[in-house]
């Protein structure tokens, strides 16, 4: 079987977190990217799973953070197959009373850093002939459910959902791009009372990371159903 090797933005905690414990647990190598290179060791610790984890700094919000990582990757001769871009921040506000600076940092993180990961690590894949990259999106980030949510996550969401379906059309088929909703999870995001563990929202997100060659491109699940923008 060909060894994968994945790379998971906001690996530190949460539900990123869970997808790197889960992805190691079916045999994958996990690059844990992460904005504190030491929380991020402090994460792949606590999982038990320090060999089959390589730690590297990411800060979605500066534009050349993503270059950078694959770049360092690159020169370390590790060949990243499966992106997951799953950090993101939840600012309050509507669409009026949202600041500037929320709007700005919603944007950096949620999608134009979730853009230029695929943009530094597609090419590769696309080569190689074979990638998975998953989306972490949100049913607020839903035209079908109503774009619930604080606004200036709801848009980006929604914009990650349409990076999905675009990017869908432009990657070869041999590199399959999808976007999930992990339900309502108990994290810092989710907070303490959602329904779901990070392991139950991780679950969809490692399945998208390692399907088959006939698995689905350009869609958006949860709880591994297809479900509608
Ligand atoms: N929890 C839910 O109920 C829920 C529901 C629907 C969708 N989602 C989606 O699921 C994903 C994971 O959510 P979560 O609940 O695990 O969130 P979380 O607990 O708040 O964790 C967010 C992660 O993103 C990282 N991050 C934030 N800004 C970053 C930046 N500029 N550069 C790099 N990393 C950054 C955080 O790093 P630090 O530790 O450094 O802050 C942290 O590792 C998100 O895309 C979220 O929108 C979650």
């Amino acid at each position: 079987m060909t060894q994968h090797t994945a790379l998971v933005t906001g690996g530190n905690r949460g539900i990123g977190q869970a997808i790197c414990k889960g992805l190691v647990d079916t045999g994958v190598s996990v690059v844990l990217a992460a904005r504190d290179p030491e929380a991020g060791q402090a994460a792949a610790r606590e999982m038990n799973a320090d060999h089959a984890i390589r730690v590297e700094a990411l800060d979605l919000t500066d534009p050349g953070s993503a270059a950078d990582c694959a770049a360092r990757l690159e020169r370390a001769g590790i060949l990243v197959d499966i992106l997951v871009n799953n950090a993101a921040i939840l600012p309050d506000g509507d669409a009026l009373s949202v600041p500037e600076t929320d709007i700005e940092a919603a944007w950096s993180t949620n999608v134009r850093g979730a853009w230029q990961m695929v943009r530094s690590f597609t090419p590769g894949m696309a080569a190689r002939g074979w990638g998975r990259i998953v989306n972490l999106s949100s049913g607020w980030g839903s035209f079908a459910e109503g774009l619930g949510g604080p606004a200036a996550y709801s848009v980006t969401k929604a914009a990650l959902n349409a990076l999905t379906v675009s990017l869908a059309r432009t990657l070869p088929a041999t590199v399959k791009v999808n976007a999930m909703c992990p339900g309502w999870v108990r994290t810092r995001m989710g907070g303490a009372t959602a329904t779901r563990s990070p392991e139950e929202g991780a679950d969809t997100a490692i399945w998208l990371a390692t399907l088959p060659d006939d698995g689905p491109t350009g869609g958006f699940f949860r709880s591994h159903r297809r479900i509608d923008w």
